[in-house]
């Protein structure tokens, strides 16, 4: 299944932002608010190599400093064959937020592929967990 063409220019023009001098791995992501705002993201790395961020939290955190906490469909751009799967860290951290979004990983020769995040990131924890454990307490 094609990404939006919308969201994957979006996400090939933030990849070419990349600040990633150490591992020269680029990658570029556009989400998609539930208003239809785009925001977008970019890997960037450290001389302290821990304290990386990757493109996906840039995005989502980018996107809630503007008050949108709310999102439906993210593309992931990298220059990798097969596209580039959102790491784990990236998984959790989109689960606050979106917990079935509408993914899709994409290379710059048109391969694409297509998830939810329930499929990558099956039996969560997240907030309802909190709220649970919270109401079994009362
Ligand atoms: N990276 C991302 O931006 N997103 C991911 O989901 C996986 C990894 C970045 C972090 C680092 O700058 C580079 O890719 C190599 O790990």
């Amino acid at each position: 299944m094609q990404a939006p063409q919308d969201l994957f220019e979006q996400a090939t023009r933030a990849r070419e932002r990349a600040y990633s001098p150490y591992s020269k791995f680029q990658v570029g992501v556009a989400v998609r608010a539930k208003t239809g705002t785009i925001i977008t993201g970019c890997n960037v790395e450290n001389a302290s190599y821990g304290l990386t961020i990757c493109a996906e939290r840039v995005a989502l955190s980018h996107a809630v400093s503007q008050g949108i906490l709310e999102f439906t469909q993210m593309v992931i751009v990298t220059d990798t064959d097969p596209p580039t799967p959102p790491c784990g860290a990236c998984r959790q951290f989109i689960y606050e937020f979106a917990s079935n979004l509408e993914i899709w990983t994409c290379n710059l020769r048109g391969t694409h592929r297509h998830f939810h995040l329930s499929e990558i990131l099956p039996e969560a924890f997240g907030p309802a967990t909190l709220n649970k454990a919270r109401e079994s307490k009362s």
